[in-house]
């Protein structure tokens, strides 16, 4: 699988890839990830790849031509990349998302800076738009992270343990029971006394009972459709 980040600021994405998980999936080949800057294709003779609104509005917006031309050549290179666009104006972004497009063969993340892009780039090449949320963030790279972060661990071996995909929060619309690691008491802290009796019917009911607490305390929209 390709990832493709199309952005004006491929440092802002970079690092994010040279440590634990993905690093890791990146060296095992299980995906690739590459970078494609609009300013390379800018006709502008000083390089420019935004102007003001037409019709008025505060801030820039990126202009069409740039982007046009890097998203015909990516196109060109392989006519199944799936384009998706950032914005904070669109869907909002869940994990059956993630799954969904996890089976891509190459998923590209459009990123947005200034208030944002030319409608009719959106218009023509996008296969996809999501947010990742309610709120406005400086440009689309940290939300193109986040998706791509959510797609690559369901990529198959990008996990170690694929055990950890089918118990956690959100496969089914509850949230994951709280989990505990060593010591069994810290700082007078215990973990609940069940966890630790072996008895793996026991445990699964209690965590199940946990999750439905957490859920109608912090979710509680989710669990009608999970029909408690
Ligand atoms: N760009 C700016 N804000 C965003 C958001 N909330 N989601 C996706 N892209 C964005």
């Amino acid at each position: 699988m390709t990832f493709t980040f199309v952005t004006l600021f491929s440092n802002l994405v970079e690092g994010y890839f040279n440590d634990s998980i993905l690093q890791r999936a990146i060296e095992k080949n299980l995906f690739c990830v590459k970078y494609l800057n609009p300013r390379d294709f800018s006709l502008n003779k000083h390089s420019k790849v935004d102007d003001t609104a037409v019709g008025g509005g505060a801030g820039m917006v990126m202009n069409p031509q740039p982007l046009f031309d890097a998203l015909d050549s990516l196109k060109k290179e392989d006519e199944n990349v799936y384009i998706v666009f950032l914005t904070p104006v669109a869907k909002p972004f869940v994990q059956n998302d993630a799954k969904r497009l996890s089976n891509k063969s190459h998923i590209a993340f459009v990123s947005g800076r200034y208030e944002g892009i030319d409608e009719r780039v959106i218009e023509k090449y996008a296969d996809e738009v999501f947010s990742i949320g309610d709120y406005i963030l400086t440009g689309g790279e940290l939300a193109s992270l986040v998706i791509c972060d959510a797609v690559s661990r369901n990529i198959d071996g990008v996990l170690g343990n694929s055990d950890s995909l089918t118990i956690e929060s959100f496969e089914s619309s509850l949230l994951e029971a709280p989990s505990f690691s060593k010591p069994k008491c810290y700082e007078g802290l215990n973990v609940p006394s069940e966890y630790l009796k072996g008895n793996h019917s026991r445990i699964r009911s209690l965590k199940l009972a946990l999750s439905e607490c957490k859920t109608k305390f912090f979710r509680p929209e989710q669990l009608k459709k999970h029909n408690i």
